[in-house]
C-alpha cells in the first residue's frame, strides 16, 4: 500500500452523525485517513465508543483509520484496535507506562505507532524516543470535546519536534489536532506540521470534500 503524502487531511467523526456513521464516512472519502476519537470518561471527560464501533467503522470506511485512544491503561487497551486492522494507532503518553514496549507491540501487530501528548506535556522527553514512532500528535486543545479554539502556544513543541526528526532523518509524521481550520492550518503547517486532523472545520462544513481540499491547499502552502 502506498502511504499518502503530505499534507494529510483526516477529518475527525467525533463531529459527525454517530447514527448515521456510514453515510458519514462516505462523506470524507477523499480525505487521507479518518481520525477515530475513542473517549473512555476517565482519561478525558467524555465518552465516545470502544472496539466494536471500531470494528465496523474498519468494516465500512473507504479510507484508513487514524485511531486516537484517549484511554486510560493505553498498554493494556491499545494493541486491541491494532488488532482490529486500524492503520494507525495513537495513544497518550500521560496514559501509558511502557510506550516504547507499547509501540514496539502496535507495530508487531501491524499499525502505524503513534504517541500523543497532551498540551501540559512537554516534547523534550520524547524526542529521542522518536525512531519508536511513525507518528507524533502535538495536541492543540486539551484533548476531550470537538469545537475548542486552537493553541497556538502549542507550535514551539511542533518546531522541536520537526528539527529533532529532520535531525534524525527520521520520516515521522507530526499530526496537530484540535481547532484545525483554514485560518489556522497554515500555522501548523509552518511550524512543521504534515498531518492535520480537523472534525467541526470539515464535518461542519456543507461540502466536507471541497473543506477537505481547501484545508489541503491552506497546508500546502507552508509545507516544510
Ligand atoms: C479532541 C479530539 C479531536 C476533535 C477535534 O479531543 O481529539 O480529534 O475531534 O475537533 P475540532 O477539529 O473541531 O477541534
Ligand atoms: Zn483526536
Amino acid at each position: 500500500m502506498s502511504l499518502p503524502s503530505a499534507p494529510r487531511i483526516q477529518p475527525s467523526i467525533l463531529s459527525a452523525d454517530f447514527v448515521n456513521m456510514q453515510a458519514e464516512l462516505e462523506r470524507i472519502a477523499s480525505a487521507d485517513g479518518v481520525h477515530v476519537d475513542v473517549m473512555d470518561n476517565h482519561f478525558v471527560p467524555n465518552l465516545t465508543f470502544g472496539p466494536r464501533m471500531v470494528e465496523r467503522i474498519q468494516a465500512v470506511s473507504p479510507i484508513p483509520l487514524d485511531v486516537h485512544l484517549m484511554i486510560a491503561d493505553a498498554d493494556r487497551w491499545a494493541p486491541g484496535y491494532a488488532e482490529l486492522g486500524a492503520f494507525s494507532v495513537t495513544f497518550h503518553a500521560e496514559a501509558a507506562a511502557e510506550p516504547v514496549a507499547l509501540a514496539r507491540r502496535l507495530r508487531e501487530i501491524g499499525s502505524r505507532a503513534g504517541i500523543a501528548l497532551k498540551p501540559g506535556t512537554a516534547v523534550e522527553p520524547y524526542l529521542e524516543l522518536l525512531p519508536e514512532f511513525d507518528q507524533l500528535l502535538i495536541m492543540t486543545v486539551e484533548p476531550g470535546f470537538g469545537g475548542q479554539s486552537f493553541m497556538a502556544d502549542m507550535m514551539p513543541k511542533l518546531r522541536a519536534a520537526r528539527a529533532a526528526a529532520d535531525a534524525a532523518g527520521l520520516d515521522v509524521w507530526l499530526q496537530v489536532d484540535g481547532g484545525i481550520a483554514l485560518d489556522t492550518i497554515g500555522i501548523a503547517a509552518e511550524a512543521g506540521a504534515d498531518t492535520f486532523v480537523a472534525g467541526s472545520a470539515v464535518y461542519g462544513a456543507p461540502d466536507a470534500e471541497a473543506a477537505i481540499a481547501e484545508l489541503r491547499a491552506a497546508a500546502a502552502v507552508h509545507a516544510h
